[in-house]
């Protein structure tokens, strides 16, 4: 009987125990929930956003975890500068692995004194928890503690596309590659503008915001810039932000921002994935600095596979391979928004071979001749623009406003 009785009470034990460990388990993730929405409520939508939005997307939100800065640390090697991938516009980006054996990417955004960077912190928060595709990165979790602000990412073993296309890369990427390359972007942004629950514009299309899985997948990152659109409009934007020379004309110039600013960058993207340079390379001969305008006086003269990789090309590849996709890119880089297709017309003719492939005509940057409007320019914050590495080093800001307007009023007249 004694016996029987110690049982049942060490049994009951036992279960009010578990009981406890699972109600503390439970308010301690609550509590983290918590404080992510606390962080989450805390957006308010920046004044540049256009009207009409939502001021916030909580019942959209997937699931991402809220990780403590200590964690972060110790992932990372206490941020130890031999686990730095690379470091952008707003900070550092570190490898790491996590306690479960996850491997992870941390980014540490860099705050300005004018809230820079918190904006694009919360912006990428919101953006990533609401989406999901696999053309997409997938945010894992972030972390905000004091002033440090962190995104972590799932880590993409091939890094980023630059590195395969700009830096005398060993690894080779073969047509099929890249192809699947281009069609993987195309369908990502298509998923952003048309398929997602909400209209998305990235804003910063370029190949360091591609990261390639180790199967060579490719995903988009980096939506710090990107916006949220009610249907069907473009709006007017007072900051200008992207990178140099993959902006469209119509943002450069007037801040018409709509996904055809996307589309425009996504035909830089192109070009250069099929020809292994930059979009701007001072280095050249003068008519083959700019890659659009390049590329557009090959095209036209039935010369195109000048364009190609040399190594492509040394692969076997053939004129008639890359010239419907060099097509697509040309129709991007139309200089009227309205006359680039949108991106599930461009998947359509990545994709079906059937399809014919309307002819572009000359696209936007194309004539330096042009008389520069300043007035027209100088309103625009250049230093809002993070700038690409084939200007480098831009260290003179009036080089690269006079390299802006270079291009700018070449898009005034193709107008
Ligand atoms: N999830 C990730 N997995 C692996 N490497 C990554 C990941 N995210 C970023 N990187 C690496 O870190 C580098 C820096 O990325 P980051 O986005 O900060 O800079 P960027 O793209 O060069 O410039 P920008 O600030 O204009 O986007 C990338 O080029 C890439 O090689
Ligand atoms: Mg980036």
């Amino acid at each position: 009987m004694t016996m029987n009785t110690s049982k049942v009470f060490f049994l009951c034990s036992i279960i009010v125990l578990l009981i406890s460990l699972i109600l503390i388990v439970s308010i301690w993730r609550l509590k983290k929930h918590v404080s992510l929405m606390e962080m989450w409520k805390s957006f308010k939508v920046s004044s540049e956003a256009p009207p009409g939005l939502p001021v916030h997307m909580s019942s959209n939100l997937r699931t991402i975890s809220y990780f403590d800065y200590n964690t972060l640390k110790k992932a990372t090697g206490n941020f130890q500068p031999k686990n730095e991938l690379g470091s952008g516009g707003f900070g550092p980006v570190y490898q790491g692995r996590l306690d479960d054996d996850r491997r992870i990417a941390v980014k540490q955004l860099c705050l300005g004194k004018s809230g820079q960077g918190e904006t694009e912190f919360l912006s990428e928060v919101r953006m990533l928890s609401s989406i999901q595709h696999k053309n997409l990165v997938c945010l894992v979790g972030c972390c905000s503690a004091g002033s440090q602000r962190l995104l972590v990412y799932e880590f993409m073993e091939n890094r980023s596309l630059d590195r395969f296309l700009f830096d005398n890369n060993e690894v080779f990427l073969n047509w099929k590659l890249r192809f699947k390359i281009i069609l993987g972007i195309a369908r990502g942004l298509q998923y952003l503008h048309e398929d997602s629950n909400v209209r998305i514009v990235h804003r910063d299309i370029k190949a360091s915001n591609i990261l390639l899985d180790e199967r060579f997948q490719p995903k988009i990152s980096d939506f710090g810039l990107a916006r949220l659109f009610p249907e069907g409009e473009a709006y007017l934007s007072a900051q200008l932000a992207g990178t140099l020379g993959y902006t469209a004309p119509e943002y450069a110039l007037k801040g018409e921002l709509s996904e055809k600013a996307d589309i425009y960058s996504f035909g830089v993207l192109i070009l250069e994935i099929i020809s292994s340079r930059t979009n701007t390379d001072l280095t050249l001969p003068h008519r083959m600095q700019y890659l659009p305008e390049y590329a557009w006086k090959l095209y036209d003269n039935s010369m195109i596979i000048e364009l190609v990789d040399p190594r492509l090309k040394a692969d076997g590849i053939e004129e008639a391979d890359v010239l419907p996709v060099c097509q697509v890119a040309l129709l991007c880089l139309q200089p009227s928004p309205s006359s680039r297709p949108s991106m599930s017309e461009v998947v359509s003719m990545l994709t079906s071979k059937a399809k014919q492939i309307p002819s572009p005509n000359k696209p936007a940057f194309m004539d330096r001749k042009i008389e520069i409007n300043m007035d027209v320019i100088l309103p625009f914050s250049l230093e809002s623009m993070s700038e690409s590495s084939s200007l480098s080093p831009p260290s003179d800001s009036l080089l690269n406003t006079q390299e802006l307007c270079g291009q700018i009023s070449i898009v005034k007249s193709a107008d």
